[in-house]
């Protein structure tokens, strides 16, 4: 499997100094920095939006390379994913992750097949944010199962390949939540099909779960109260990135 990343969510950070928190957590171990993105209709919550981004994209050097230090996770939990993609590319956004239920009739989640035609598939969009020069994510909320990632982890073409999918260990929306183990059976299956994909966590994670996630393949590790809310956020993230490179 690929070696931990380690992306604190700065959903928990102190939004009054985010780009000090910003760039302290980069000196503390981290790897990336996941940027949750709502818009008050996909989820039942708002943060924030373009020139906040570019703000604290200031606050931290850029990655040398692709999935490298100080990557920029945006996760986007937004209703249109599509319409977004220029606006984030300008802010700094390294990696765009958006939601397949967002890319499709909420309806699909449950039947994929009946919604293959769709004109804004999943597909389309991982090309067009690969042309506008960033990594595609794509994220599954719990209700959704992970067989809807295969059509794209499976596309012979590399442009319609995700660079990294999201299952999330909780309902999107807040930070703080409570991880939900029943996820990780999905985890394990994408595992299984995609040895060197990476895998991303999201939701409750922390000491007290990352055993569970790291065992089931996850190798993205997302922390957002575990990480901010630390007496030693250095402490836990070096413990997070143990656990799965272990
Ligand atoms: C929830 C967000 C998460 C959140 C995680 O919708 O996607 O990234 O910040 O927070 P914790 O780690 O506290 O569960
Ligand atoms: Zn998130």
């Amino acid at each position: 499997a690929p070696k931990a990343i380690i992306a604190p969510s700065i959903l928990s950070a102190d939004f009054a100094d985010l780009g000090a928190a910003c760039s302290r957590t980069i000196e503390q171990g981290a790897d990336w920095l996941h940027v949750d993105i709502m818009d008050g209709h996909f989820v039942p919550n708002l943060t924030f939006g373009p020139p906040v981004v570019a703000k604290i994209r200031s606050h931290v050097d850029r990655p040398t390379e692709g999935h490298g230090k100080g990557t920029f996770d945006c996760h986007m939990m937004i209703a249109e994913p599509k319409k977004w993609v220029k606006e984030f590319k300008a802010a700094g956004c390294d990696l765009y992750c958006f939601h397949y239920e967002a890319a499709v009739n909420s309806s699909a989640a449950e039947s994929p097949e009946a919604h293959s035609d769709l004109k804004t598939s999943p597909r389309e969009l991982i090309r067009y944010i690969h042309q506008q020069g960033m990594l595609a994510g794509i994220a599954i909320k719990p209700a959704t199962k992970a067989e809807v990632l295969y059509e794209v982890l499976d596309s012979a073409d590399e442009a319609e390949r995700p660079d990294m999918v999201l299952v999330m260990t909780v309902e999107p929306g807040f930070g703080g939540q409570k991880f939900m183990a029943s996820e990780l059976p999905k985890v394990q299956a994408l595992r299984e099909r995609y040895p060197e994909l990476n895998i991303e966590v999201d939701g409750g994670l922390g000491p007290g779960t990352i055993d569970q996630a790291a065992d089931a393949g996850a190798n993205v590790i997302v922390a957002g109260s575990a990480v901010f809310g630390a007496q030693d956020p250095a402490g836990v993230i070096a413990l997070l990135r143990e656990a799965v490179d272990k």
